[in-house]
């Protein structure tokens, strides 16, 4: 017995397994990626060290600044760090603000009237 139903069921089943498939997806990895926030309002000095590979937080929800920590994922926030190699060992400035226009590195931003007057965890 079971008709048409019986034959329909699995593609039902497909369908609606899909929409679960594509709703998690688009929950997990957002579209439209959020605004990265302010995580400090000041530069974190570093040093690099030649050759080596860092992942610097673009989002601003890391709790290892100026690093990623994986937030930018379990936040949801469709937001990826920048990785980059190190050419040289020497202490730099890592920009934590997020307004930066020369990411990774500090390029004075933090200074502005923007930056500083965003609330950290909201964007500049
Ligand atoms: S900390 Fe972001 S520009 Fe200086």
């Amino acid at each position: 017995m079971g008709g048409v139903g019986a034959l329909l069921r699995p593609v039902a089943w497909n369908l609606n397994h899909r929409r679960d498939i594509t709703s998690w997806l688009a929950r997990w990895f957002p579209k439209t990626p959020a605004k990265p926030v302010v995580a400090l309002k000041t530069p974190i000095k570093v040093e690099l060290v030649a050759g080596k590979t860092y992942r610097w937080c673009v989002c601003g929800h890391s709790k290892k600044q100026p690093f990623c920590d994986g937030s930018h994922f379990f936040q949801r926030t469709g937001l990826s760090p920048l990785k980059f190699k190190a050419q040289e060992t020497r202490l730099v400035s890592l920009c934590t603000c997020k307004a930066t226009q020369k990411p990774p590195y500090c390029d004075g931003t933090h200074r502005s009237e923007q930056v500083q007057k965003a609330q950290v965890g909201t964007p500049p």
